[in-house]
């Protein structure tokens, strides 16, 4: 079974929760806003969504909100609100068809190279014409820059150390967590691959599921591990 199937549990669910505060998740979801061109009425989907953290924020907007994500546990912590209904599905499986004006997808790059473009394909269907969607991924130079690292934080009584490893010939990343918590003696211990590709690449790729990359950012805030790259791309009308 793929790492992700597991990773994201309850144990997950509160490390998010400690490490992306409530201040963090608004100026995420600001810079969200501007580049999507969030307004009152507009129709966002938000996949994957987590437990709601971003679509919760949309929603306040004035935005309508389809949160979509794979893990129970994420999905028992959801942030309720009316505007926004949730799914529980492999959002490699959605099937929605012209239905939103703005996706943002925090998280790419966890299944093979077929499947992340298919991925593409699959945001590029579910967009209006002239529609736009953020993905969020690691930057490659980046991580070529700093190919092996290790990082210790201390969050809300938890102690979080992370081994990373970026292989420059596969762009695959895959990283070790561990998380102690007070009165556990064994740590949460977790493993993560995810490829990264380079910008030309995901041109080239969201061209070929019908999408134009129109500027590739750095995402605005930094989760300790590196600041990454926010890539926005528009479906041509
Ligand atoms: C790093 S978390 C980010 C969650 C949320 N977007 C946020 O920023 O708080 C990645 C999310 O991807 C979800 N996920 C991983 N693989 C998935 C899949 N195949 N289908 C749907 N969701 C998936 C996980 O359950 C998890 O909630």
């Amino acid at each position: 079974m793929a790492w992700f199937h597991t990773f994201f549990d309850k144990e997950y669910v509160e490390m998010l929760r400690v490490r992306r505060s409530n201040s963090v998740t608004s100026i995420e979801a600001k810079f969200i806003q501007k580049h999507l061109r969030l307004r009152k009425g507009k129709n966002v989907l938000d996949a994957p969504c987590g437990f709601g953290r971003h679509a919760l924020k949309f929603a306040r907007f004035g935005c309508n909100v389809t949160g979509v994500d794979l893990s129970k546990a994420m999905l028992a912590a959801r942030k309720r609100h009316t505007r926004i209904s949730y799914e529980r599905m492999d959002i490699r499986r959605m099937k929605f068809v012209e239905k939103f004006d703005g996706i943002f997808s925090s998280s790419n790059g966890y299944f093979s190279d077929r499947d992340n473009r298919k991925l593409l394909k699959t945001f590029a269907k579910a967009l209006k014409p002239g529609g736009r969607a953020m993905l969020w991924t690691f930057s490659v130079k980046e991580r070529a820059a700093k190919p092996e690292s290790r990082s210790w934080a201390k969050h809300g009584g938890r102690y979080i150390f992370s081994e990373q490893k970026f292989n420059l010939r596969t762009g695959l990343y895959e990283a070790k967590w561990y998380v102690w918590r007070a009165g556990f003696q064994k740590p949460w211990m977790r493993k993560v691959q995810v490829r990264g590709y380079s910008v030309a690449t995901w041109r080239r790729d969201l061209k070929n599921a019908g999408l134009k990359l129109i500027a590739a950012m750095p995402k605005p805030t930094s989760d300790g591990d590196g600041v990454g790259l926010a890539l926005l791309a528009e479906k041509p009308r």
